[in-house]
């Protein structure tokens, strides 16, 4: 079977809405749906991320649940999975035309905007980018009272705000352009919004025409290594598990948190959207090794502590709570179901960390059956080959460049 889906369109329906980082690539979650979610009526992604899994869940009239602690990929699930009717949406879109027409050519009216005063605003946006972003966002928030539309309104905000402030695009970090791009960089951005609103907007009419809208599709802002309480999930209710967990702690692998600190502050109002990275798996560090249930991680923890103590308890934080919520993610699942794990190996200090083979101990520890691990080259998913160990641009290590596809069922 191959996996690679090199050259593959994963930008289609509501996929394309928003970039972020390590998304699942469609076709992998539309590929073992077919295999393994043929006759499944509940899904859950207790790691969601943008919710890749929840849109091919709705494809298929799946009811899905996904967790996540970023409020901005929560939004974007959400909208990448709701129909909107599109008499609705267009209405308010002639609206923000005649909205946005006004502030360009009504005198005076362009700089008459009070600019919201978050910490290191004048670091990543020009004056005029500040100015033009807190129109739109006073657009969004006084005159949407439709959910739906202001959380799709909301996610071309997210995307505009990134691609027109300072930050290197191609970075998962927030690092900002050289000085000299500075100078060259102005970016107009109301046409930019308009642009990703556009595009948007033709793919949620592909979306509304091609998907049913039947399938229910609810998202927590929940910790997947707490234990899941039961009237968010019954234990033994859900049919397959499809997710692509972190592939490690996020402050020396992807920053979520840095990544979406931006539009976390415009959209929510975070006074700390960086922190966010601490809360994530493995943000909290251990204080000494643990034994965990898996042989291999064990002796690879062992290993890396010969070389450096503070990497291993780095390693050590992040298999704690993976740990933790593998044995809380196998107690919502029905006997005979299924969990998907895609996950990549990074590695730490020169060891290969063989999370494919840790995911599988973990499973087998909670009564799981391994059933195949599927290997795919990684091409377009947009994962860093090359990372920091200390967050230092310019000094890389090898990361990654192969994915895992761990399938197990329970007995
Ligand atoms: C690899 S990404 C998932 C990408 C997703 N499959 C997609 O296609 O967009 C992993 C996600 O896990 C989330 N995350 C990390 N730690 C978490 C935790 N403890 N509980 C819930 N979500 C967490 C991150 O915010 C991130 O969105």
């Amino acid at each position: 079977m191959n996996w690679d889906f090199k050259l593959h369109n994963t930008q289609y329906l509501t996929h394309g809405f928003h970039t972020y980082p390590a998304k699942m690539i469609p076709q992998i979650a539309d590929k073992l749906l077919d295999e393994f979610g043929r006759n499944a009526k509940i899904l859950f992604d207790p790691y969601c991320g943008t919710g890749t899994s929840l849109v091919e869940g709705k494809i298929r009239n799946i009811n899905s649940i996904g967790f996540d602690l970023n409020p901005l990929a929560l939004l974007i699930a959400k909208t990448k999975t709701t129909h909107i009717e599109e008499i609705t949406l267009k209405l308010y879109l002639e609206n923000f035309h005649k909205y946005i027409f006004e502030i360009i050519y009504e005198k005076g009216k362009r700089n008459n905007v009070l600019i919201p005063n978050y910490q290191n605003i004048d670091f990543w946006f020009s004056k005029k980018v500040q100015r033009d972003l807190a129109h739109l966002k006073n657009y969004i928030n006084n005159s949407i009272d439709n959910d739906s539309i202001k959380n799709f309104f909301n996610v071309a905000f997210s995307q505009t705000i990134r691609e027109c402030s300072w930050t290197r695009n191609e970075e998962f970090k927030l690092y900002r352009m050289t000085e000299e791009k500075m100078k060259f960089f102005k970016p107009d951005v109301f046409s930019v919004f308009e642009g990703i609103l556009s595009r948007n907007y033709f793919n949620l009419l592909e979306f509304n025409s091609t998907v049913k809208n039947e399938a229910l599709i609810n998202t927590y802002r929940y910790n997947s290594c707490l234990t899941i309480p039961k009237k968010i999930i019954k234990p033994e209710s859900i049919d397959i598990v499809l997710t692509s967990p972190p592939y490690g702690d996020s402050s020396t692998t992807v920053a979520y948190g840095q990544f979406s600190a931006l539009a976390n502050q415009w959209i929510f109002e975070m006074e700390t959207p960086r922190s966010l990275d601490k809360e994530l798996m493995g943000g909290i560090r251990a204080k000494n090794k643990t034994m965990f249930k898996s042989e291999v991680l064990n002796s690879q923890v062992e290993e890396i502590s010969q070389i450096d103590q503070r990497r291993a308890l780095d390693v050590v934080s992040f298999y704690r709570d993976y740990q933790k919520s593998i044995d809380n993610i196998s107690v919502t699942i029905k006997p005979k179901g299924y969990t998907c794990y895609v996950v990549s190996n990074r590695t730490v200090r020169g060891i290969n960390l063989q999370t494919n083979n840790i995911t599988i101990d973990f499973f087998k520890n909670n009564g799981f059956n391994h059933i195949e691990t599927f290997e795919r080259k990684i091409s377009n998913k947009r994962l860093p080959k090359h990372n920091s160990p200390n967050g230092k641009l310019g000094n890389k290590t090898d990361l990654m460049n192969k994915e895992y596809i761990v399938i197990m069922q329970k007995k």
